[in-house]
């Protein structure tokens, strides 16, 4: 009999772990990506980075590489843990608090940029994204950017989104995953991911974001010199300045 662990993201982040984690090959892997377009998209920038859902830290220390100042937040407490180990054994200065994208302002800290790398931006709804750009530009410096890397889900919605998804992490274990529900009210829509070996059963809602959603709220919020490029396939990478 398969376990009903609820709708939570966590499990999926569980299952692919070895992505986000600094210390494996496709977390290095990663990191050198996220150095090259941090480099890129900051250039000439310096001083206090924020990294908004910043996992275990991959983009936090890209930004320390750059030599950045970073501070990095997300509501994974296992994430946060991993991502403050990995800083006091290799000697970083990065700094990693448990906070949610909306209470950034408790930070009590002004930045030179704040980033939302890798794709975090399916776990906000409008009104948290909005209330999140909102606060960014209240704890930006005159002139600070704010720099959001994620994937076009509306793109992904008419070229190649997979009802049914079948995938493995480092260890083979395979996850199946199957559309269960899109809700227009909201811009969301909720997969059903089964673990055969684990025997356990999770919902994930993720919500659709496309550039022209997010340039709307920084535009909404007073940011300036607002610019979206496409990477490669569905990611972005929208910039604007304080
Ligand atoms: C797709 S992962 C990206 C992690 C990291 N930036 C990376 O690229 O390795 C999204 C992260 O956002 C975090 N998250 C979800 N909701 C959040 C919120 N409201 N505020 C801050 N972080 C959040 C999750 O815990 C997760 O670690």
């Amino acid at each position: 009999m398969f376990k009903d662990k609820g709708t939570d993201m966590t499990l999926h982040y569980k299952f692919k772990q070895q992505i986000y984690n600094p210390e494996t090959l496709s977390g290095k892997f990663r990191m050198k990506r996220f150095v090259r377009i941090l480099g890129e998209y900051l250039a000439g920038k310096k001083g206090k980075a924020l990294d908004v859902g910043c996992g275990m830290g991959v983009a936090t220390f890209a930004l320390e590489k750059l030599g950045f100042k970073p501070v990095g937040i997300d509501t994974s407490k296992t994430f946060i843990g991993k991502a403050k180990d990995l800083a006091t054994k290799k000697k970083l200065i990065s700094k990693f608090y448990v906070k949610k994208a909306t209470e950034i302002e408790s930070l009590k800290e002004v930045f030179n940029t704040v980033v939302f790398m890798g794709n975090p931006l399916p776990h906000f709804s409008m009104d948290e994204l909005d209330t999140a750009i909102r606060k960014s530009w209240n704890v930006l410096n005159i002139d600070g950017i704010i720099l959001f890397h994620y994937m076009d889900w509306v793109e992904r919605l008419f070229s190649s989104y997979q009802r049914v998804l079948v995938e493995k992490n480092q260890e083979n274990e395979v996850m199946l995953s199957y559309h269960s529900m899109l809700d227009t009210t909201s811009g969301a829509f909720e997969r059903l991911f089964v673990i055969p070996e684990r025997g356990e059963f999770f919902k994930g809602r993720f919500y659709i974001w496309s550039p022209w959603l997010l340039e709307y709220l920084l535009k909404k919020n007073r940011f300036k010199k607002i610019e979206s490029d496409n990477l490669e396939g569905s990611l972005w990478i929208t910039k604007a300045t304080r």
